[in-house]
C-alpha cells in the first residue's frame, strides 16, 4: 500500500467490518453483550460451565470483603485435568496439543495423550521430591515443552508455580525465589538463542547462594543444550530424564477449591521490589478459557493457534498454557527469536504449520515492518484468519501494516488490552462482531466493566481522556500481592474509591470506543496541557521515514516538561546526510497532526531503543538521558549497550522555538 493511501485510510478513521464468513460462524455474537449486560454474574456462571468441575459451584461472586474477591468459591476442580485429561477422555487423545519448534530446527509434536503421560510423570516426580499442595515451585526454563509440562504438573498437585523468565539474571531469580519461598526449582542446562546455546543452570547456582533461598531442596534440570561443563550439587540437583522418565505415567488428579492458588507471577513495575501477582484456579481458568474462545474465535478442531510470547510472561501463562489447552486447541510453541537464522523465521513457521490465529506484540510487528514487506511476502500466509496484538498500544500504522502484510488484507486484528494483574483479556474487539478501528482496543468484552474517569473519579464524556478504571470485579482478577495485602490495596484500590485503577491513561472517542494512551506515569505536562507519549509516538510513526519512536517529557524551566523524542528510521534510510532537515520535518509533522503544543522540542534519531525483555520501552531511562542524569537501574534491559549508543548522541543542540 502506498503511504498516501495509508494516510487517507487513517484519516477517514475507516472501520473494518468482520469478514462475512467469519461472522456467520463466529463463536460469540453480539448477543453475548446483551446477555452479560442483563445478568453479569449469570453470564460468568454460564462461562464457568465451560470447565469440568469435580464439584459444581453454586456461588458465583463473593464480594463481601472487597477488594478481596472469591469466585465460584464452593466449586472444586483440577486445572490440569481441565487442560489435558478431559480431552483424552473425550476421545481427542490423538489431537496434537503442541507443535514444538526448537530454534536449531528440531521439532516435536505432542498429542494430548502424550501430554497426559508427561504431566502425570512430572507430577509424580514432584511428589517424590516432597512437594505438597500449597508449596511453591520456581520454574526457570527456555521455551521448551517441559516448561508447559512443569506448569501443568504443579497445577495438577496444587503447588503454585512461579515462572521466572529465562532471560532474567541470577539476582532477579533469587529475589523471586525468596519472596515466594520456593521449595523446588525447575530449570535446564540452557536454551538456544540466536543460534547459540545460552546457559541457565549457572544463574540458578548463583541465585541459590543468596540469603533467603535456603528452602530450595531440589533443582530439577532438563537437558536441552547438552553443554558439558555443568556444575552439579549432589543431593540437590537432579536430571529431569533421571527422575521424571522413571515415574509412572498414571496420576489421579485431586480436586482443589476454586480459590486454591494457581500461580504467582512477578511484575517489575517502575519502583520498589517486584510484586508477586497471585492468581487462583476456578475464576482464572473460566475467564481465560472464555476469552481464548471469544476473542480469537478459536475452533479447536481446525485452528492452529500461535501466541509468540514467552511462558515467563502472563501472556504465555494465559494464552499458551491455560487458555488454548483448556479449550483443547492445537498450538505452536517456538523456542527462539524471530530473526534466527533469518528474518522470515516466523512466517516460515506460519506456513509450515498452517497457523490460523497469530497473537503477538506491537514491538514484533514494528520490527517486521522495519525489516521490509518483502520478507513476509516470500511465504504463504493464507492460512491466517485472525490476528491479535497485546502488550502496549499498537499505533495505527503498525495495525494496518499487520492486517495488510501478514493478514493479506482479510483478517480481523484484535487489539487486546489487559495486564498481569487482570489475568486475561479485558478490552478487545470480537473478530466476528466488532467493526475494528486501527489503534483502538475499543470495548470491554462481555461481562467486563471498564470506563475512563477524570481526577475526581467522574466518568468522562465521549471525546475526552482520563484514567482507565475497572468498575466491577472479574473472574481472573489478581486476588492480592503475594504476602502483602496492604500493597495490593494501596497500588490498585486507593486512587479511586471502590474501583480498580489500572495505571493506564485512556480516552474515549466520539463513538465511546476506548484508546489506550500508555502508563499515566508517561503522560507529559507541557505548558499546562496533558499530552500522552503514545499519541506523539503514533504521530511520529505516521511519518513515512520513521519506523519506531519513544517520547518522554524532560523537565524544562519554561514549559514544566519539554517533549523529547527518540526515533528509529525506516529500513536503510540514512539520517546522517540530512539529519537536521529531517528533524525539522518531523517536528512540523507532529505539529500538523496533533497541534503545535505537541511539537517535540528535541528529536534524536537513534539506532535502537532501550526495551525490557517483554518489549516495553523503558522511558525512565530515556528521561534520564533527556535530563542528562546518570542512568537508573538498567538490569531489566535486553541490551544495555543501547544506552551507551544513545548517550553518545548527546549533547545535540536542542531545536529552537
Ligand atoms: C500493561 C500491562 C497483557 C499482557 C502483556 C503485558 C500495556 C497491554 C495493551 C494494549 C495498550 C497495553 C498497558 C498495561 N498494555 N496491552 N492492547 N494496548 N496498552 O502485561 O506486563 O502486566 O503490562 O501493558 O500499559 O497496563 P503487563
Amino acid at each position: 500500500m502506498s503511504n498516501e493511501s495509508l494516510a487517507n485510510l487513517l484519516k477517514e478513521e475507516r472501520r473494518f467490518a468482520p469478514p462475512a464468513a467469519l461472522a456467520e460462524q463466529a463463536n460469540v455474537t453480539a448477543e453475548a453483550y446483551e446477555q452479560a449486560r442483563a445478568d453479569r454474574l449469570g453470564f460468568w456462571a454460564e462461562q464457568a460451565r465451560r470447565l469440568s468441575w469435580h464439584t459444581e459451584p453454586t456461588q458465583t461472586l463473593d464480594w463481601s470483603n472487597p477488594p478481596f474477591a472469591k469466585w465460584f468459591a464452593d466449586g472444586r476442580l483440577n486445572v490440569a485435568y481441565n487442560c489435558v485429561d478431559r480431552h483424552v477422555e473425550n476421545g481427542l487423545g490423538d489431537r496434537v496439543a503442541l507443535h514444538f519448534e526448537g530454534e536449531p530446527g528440531d521439532t516435536r509434536s505432542i498429542t494430548y495423550a502424550q501430554l497426559q503421560s508427561e504431566v502425570s510423570r512430572a507430577a509424580n516426580a514432584l511428589l517424590e521430591l516432597g512437594v505438597r499442595p500449597g508449596d511453591r515451585v520456581a520454574i526457570y526454563l527456555p521455551m521448551i515443552p517441559e516448561a508447559v509440562v512443569s506448569m501443568l504438573a504443579c497445577a495438577r498437585i496444587g503447588a503454585p508455580h512461579s515462572v521466572v523468565f529465562g532471560g532474567f539474571s541470577a539476582d532477579a531469580l533469587a529475589t523471586r525465589i525468596k519472596d515466594a519461598d520456593a521449595r523446588v526449582v525447575i530449570t535446564a542446562d540452557g536454551g538456544f538463542r540466536r543460534g547459540k546455546p545460552s546457559a541457565l543452570k549457572p544463574a540458578v547456582d548463583e541465585a541459590l547462594t543468596r540469603p533467603g533461598t535456603e528452602d530450595v531442596r531440589s533443582v530439577l534440570v532438563v537437558r536441552r543444550t547438552g553443554q558439558e561443563d555443568i556444575a552439579w550439587t549432589e543431593g540437590r540437583d537432579l536430571w529431569w530424564h533421571d527422575l521424571v522418565d522413571r515415574q509412572s505415567d498414571r496420576h489421579v488428579p485431586e480436586a482443589f477449591d476454586a480459590e486454591h492458588p494457581l500461580f504467582i507471577l512477578y511484575t517489575s513495575g517502575t519502583t520498589g521490589k517486584p510484586k508477586g501477582i497471585l492468581h487462583t484456579s476456578g475464576g482464572y481458568l473460566t475467564q481465560i478459557s472464555y476469552t481464548h474462545h471469544a476473542v480469537f474465535d478459536l475452533k479447536p478442531e481446525s485452528d492452529v493457534f500461535w501466541c509468540t510470547a514467552d511462558v515467563g510472561w502472563v501472556t504465555g501463562h494465559s494464552y499458551i498454557v491455560y487458555g488454548p489447552l483448556s479449550n483443547g486447541a492445537t498450538e505452536v510453541l517456538y523456542e527462539g527469536t524471530p530473526d534466527t537464522p533469518h528474518r522470515g523465521r516466523w512466517w516460515e513457521i506460519v506456513q509450515k504449520y498452517g497457523v490460523t490465529v497469530l497473537y503477538t506484540a506491537p514491538t514484533a510487528i514494528r520490527a517486521a515492518m522495519k525489516w521490509g514487506d518483502d520478507i513476509p511476502a516470500g511465504f504463504d500466509l493464507s492460512s491466517l484468519r485472525v490476528l491479535g496484538s497485546v502488550g502496549e498500544p499498537i499505533n495505527p500504522e503498525a495495525w494496518v501494516w499487520y492486517r495488510e502484510h501478514i493478514g493479506g488484507g482479510r483478517t480481523p486484528v484484535v487489539d487486546t488490552w489487559w495486564q498481569t494483574e487482570t489475568g486475561g483479556i479485558m478490552i478487545s474487539p470480537l473478530p466476528g462482531v466488532t467493526a475494528t478501528k486501527p489503534g483502538s482496543a475499543q470495548v470491554p468484552i462481555p461481562g467486563i466493566a471498564a470506563t475512563v474517569v477524570d481526577d475526581e473519579a467522574r466518568e468522562v464524556p465521549n471525546g475526552s481522556g482520563g484514567y482507565l478504571v475497572l468498575t466491577e470485579p472479574w473472574p481472573s482478577m489478581l486476588r492480592t500481592i503475594w504476602g502483602d495485602d496492604q500493597r495490593f490495596l494501596d497500588t490498585y484500590w486507593s486512587r479511586f474509591e471502590g474501583r480498580y485503577f489500572a495505571g493506564d491513561g485512556a480516552k474515549k472517542d466520539d463513538d465511546g470506543d476506548i484508546w489506550l494512551l500508555g502508563r499515566v506515569d508517561d503522560v507529559m505536562l507541557v505548558s499546562g496541557h496533558n499530552i500522552s507519549t503514545t499519541e506523539v509516538e503514533s504521530a511520529l510513526v505516521s511519518h513515512p521515514r520513521v519506523a519506531e519512536a519513544a517520547v518522554v517529557g524532560a523537565t524544562d524551566p519554561q514549559t514544566t516538561q519539554a517533549i523529547c523524542a527518540f526515533v528509529i528510521l525506516r529500513g536503510d534510510e540514512d539520517a546522517s546526510a540530512d539529519e537536521s532537515a529531517l528533524v525539522e520535518e518531523l517536528r512540523a509533522h507532529v505539529a500538523k497532526q496533533l497541534g503545535p503544543i505537541a511539537k517535540p522540542k528535541r528529536i534524536l534519531p537513534v539506532a535502537e531503543l532501550p526495551k525490557t525483555r517483554s518489549g516495553k520501552i523503558m522511558r525512565r531511562l530515556l528521561r534520564d538521558v533527556a535530563e542528562q542524569r546518570t542512568l537508573g537501574d538498567v538490569t531489566t534491559l535486553t541490551d544495555s549497550s543501547v544506552m551507551d549508543l544513545i548517550q553518545a548522541k548527546l549533547p545535540a543542540a536542542p531545536a529552537e522555538d
